[in-house]
C-alpha cells in the first residue's frame, strides 16, 4: 500500500472525491494515511474526521514566511513516512527542497488545461473567470505531477469540459469540479498507487490505459 497524506486548505470536495473512489474500489493500493491541511477551519477537516483519516493542521498563517511553512510540511510529510503527497484544493507553492525530495510523488489538481489558465496567480475562482473572459469554448482539469515552478510539472491526467453560454465562474466551476477534477484526480492518485505510470522527462506514460478516463475519453463520446 502506498501510505498518502492529501493536502487541503477549503472545503474539500477534491479530497472527498478520492475517500469515495476508494471506497468504490477506483483506488487501489492507497492507504489514506493524513490528511493535512494549512487552514484550521477548512471544512477538508470535517471530511477527514468522517472517514476516520488522521488530520493535522499546519497553520499558515503563523509561519513568518513561505519557506517556513514549506519546511514544517515537508518534516510532517517525512515524519509519517508519507511517500505520495495529494494537493487536493491546497492553495499554496511549496519550496524546492520539498519538491527534490518528492520528485514526481506530489500531484496537483489545476481546475484548467494546463498550460491554458495556468501559473502563479492562476487558482481557484480566478481560473474560471480568466477562461470566461477569453471566450474560451472548452475548459477542463489537469491532473500533473508537482515541480518547483507552479502548474509546469509533468501532465498525468487531463479530462475536457465545454464553456457554455450562460455560464457564470461559480456554475463553471461547479462543471469542472464535478465532470473533471473529482474524477481524474482520484485516477491519477490510483495510477500512482498501482505502479502504472511511467514518466519519461515531461511525458507520462501509462501502462495499460483501461478506462476511459485514462484514456482521455470524455462522457459524451461514443463507446
Ligand atoms: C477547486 O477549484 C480546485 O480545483 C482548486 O481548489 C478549489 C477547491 O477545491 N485547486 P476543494 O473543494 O477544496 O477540493
Amino acid at each position: 500500500m502506498v501510505r498518502t497524506a492529501v493536502l487541503v486548505s477549503g472545503g474539500g470536495s477534491n479530497l472527498q472525491a478520492i475517500i469515495d473512489a476508494r471506497i468504490f474500489g477506483e483506488v487501489k493500493n492507497c492507504e489514506l494515511a493524513a490528511v493535512i491541511s494549512s487552514n484550521p477551519d477548512a471544512y477538508a477537516l470535517q471530511r477527514a474526521e468522517f472517514a476516520g483519516i488522521p488530520a493535522y493542521i499546519i497553520d499558515r498563517k503563523i509561519f513568518a514566511n513561505r519557506a517556513s511553512f514549506s519546511e514544517a510540511v515537508h518534516k510532517k510529510l517525512e515524519d509519517l513516512d508519507i511517500e505520495l503527497a495529494v494537493l487536493a484544493g491546497f492553495m499554496y507553492i511549496l519550496d524546492p527542497p520539498l519538491i527534490r525530495a518528492y520528485r514526481n510523488r506530489v500531484i496537483n489538481i489545476h481546475p484548467a488545461l494546463i498550460p491554458s489558465f495556468s501559473g502563479p496567480g492562476c487558482y481557484g475562482i480566478h481560473v474560471h473567470e480568466a477562461a470566461l473572459e477569453y471566450g474560451v469554448k472548452v475548459t477542463g482539469a489537469t491532473a500533473h505531477f508537482c515541480v518547483s515552478e507552479a502548474d509546469a510539472g509533468p501532465i498525468i491526467l487531463q479530462k475536457a469540459v465545454e464553456v457554455r453560454e450562460d455560464d457564470t465562474p461559480l456554475s463553471l466551476q461547479r462543471r469542472v469540479m464535478e465532470e473533471a477534477e473529482w474524477k481524474i484526480l482520484p485516477a491519477a492518485v490510483s495510477l500512482y498507487c498501482e505502479g502504472r505510470l511511467e514518466i519519461d522527462g515531461k511525458i507520462v506514460r501509462i501502462k495499460g490505459a483501461r478506462s476511459d478516463v485514462e484514456r482521455g475519453r470524455s462522457d459524451s463520446e461514443p463507446q
